[in-house]
């Protein structure tokens, strides 16, 4: 059966308006995203199943945009973060020792929170200070040449927060 050119138009036109439709929902999410994490710091599950309904939008595609961005985080975060650098300068310089230091006083690992939320530990590739090394971050401040007394300070604030 032989289909008219103005049959196809229509189609065109109609399947364009609904992918229009499902790009402009696509870059309305990740905007609310933003703003759900600036509000809680990371994307509640009920935030979520709001945010799809609202958007008629099947949850797991909702999940999928968020988790294809590595700034948007599922589970409460501390109110410090820290991040241990394992880039090569660091590692040769103890960021083993850091890390581990870090996860036995807490009692978590790379990736998780404290009960408390007083920290979430991450490990992180080059923070780009390698003549500092061995280099954690905690939130936006670097913290370079981490011996015991820098770590031991560093743990002090943690847990006074
Ligand atoms: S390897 Fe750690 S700052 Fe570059």
């Amino acid at each position: 059966m032989k289909v008219d050119a103005i049959q196809v138009d229509d189609v065109i036109g109609r399947v364009g308006r609904i992918l229009c439709e499902h790009d402009r929902k696509k870059g309305i999410l990740i905007h609310t995203f933003q703003k759900i994490q600036e509000d809680h710091g990371y994307l509640p599950e009920d935030v979520l199943n709001q945010l799809a309904k609202k958007l008629s939008l099947p949850l797991a595609e909702v999940y999928s945009v968020a988790s294809f961005y590595k700034q948007f985080h599922f589970s409460p975060r501390g109110r410090k973060v820290v991040r241990v650098c394992t880039g090569t300068a660091c590692h040769v310089r103890g960021a083993k020792q850091v890390l581990t230091a870090l996860q036995d006083e807490f009692g978590i690992k790379d990736g998780e929170t404290t009960p408390d939320l007083a920290m979430t530990l991450e490990t992180v590739g080059c923070v780009g200070c390698c003549g500092l090394a061995p280099v954690a971050t905690v939130n936006e401040d670097v913290v370079g040449d981490i011996g015991k007394k820098k770590l031991g300070d560093m743990i002090k604030s943690i847990k006074e927060e």
